[in-house]
């Protein structure tokens, strides 16, 4: 059974972002499609950035590539390598530390961050879900991916269908089905009422 996982907010949002949640029970059969792996990319790719720098990079590995098991058991950390493993794909997401004039792009995270967002709105409205995790042996992934120090991994991302949540046990079941949280929005606001 799939948990009800709907935001609850002050006002109607894009069903979209009102529907999307992080599952960890993920369908370990379910393949992308490529059509779909490429929609999920080309929204990341068309995300804004800081002068249009773009310090994003992409590692697509689904789950036939040898890579992701590899990815899974020594790049994550912790509970992540256990569910992990059923996601039919990991992107990770890595960014170019420097501007081509060779100065630090300082606007680096905030830039994949919005990246990120767009691909996983993307994925959601394919009607599939995504899981991002920062739990993560960095210098494994920058290992098994080849990568020079002009680089930095910074999360990867989990895609695939989501499966019933039983496919879970003891505590990962628990989190599955415990309904979303957030703080108020009056507890987030600095300034201003709407
Ligand atoms: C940058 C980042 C890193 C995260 N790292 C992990 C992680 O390592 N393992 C995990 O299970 N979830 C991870 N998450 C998922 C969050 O726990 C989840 O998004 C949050 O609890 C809100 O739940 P929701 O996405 O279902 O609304 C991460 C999320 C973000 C944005």
């Amino acid at each position: 059974m799939q948990p009800n996982k709907i935001a609850i907010t002050a006002a109607p949002i894009a069903p979209v972002l009102a529907e999307r949640w992080s599952p960890r029970s993920f369908d370990h059969e379910y393949v992308l499609s490529q059509d779909e792996a490429l929609a999920i990319l080309e929204a990341g790719r068309w995300a804004p950035s800081a002068n249009n720098i773009q310090p994003w990079r992409f590692a697509y590995v689904s789950r036939n590539d040898s890579l992701h098991a590899q990815l899974c058991e020594i790049g994550l950390t912790g509970f992540n390598q256990a569910w992990a493993p059923h996601a039919s794909a990991l992107i990770v997401i890595a960014v170019k530390i420097e501007t081509a004039d060779g100065r630090e792009n300082t606007g680096r995270k905030y830039d994949a961050g919005l990246c990120a967002s767009m691909m996983v709105v993307q994925a959601q409205e394919l009607g599939l879900h995504t899981h991002h995790i920062g739990g993560l042996v960095r210098e494994e992934i920058v290992t098994l991916l080849g990568l020079d120090d002009s680089y930095e991994v910074l999360n990867v991302l989990a895609v695939g269908k989501v499966a019933p949540a039983e496919q879970l046990e003891g505590p990962a079941y628990e989190r599955e089905v415990a309904p979303r949280v957030r703080l108020e929005l009056d507890e987030i606001m600095l300034y201003g009422k709407p």
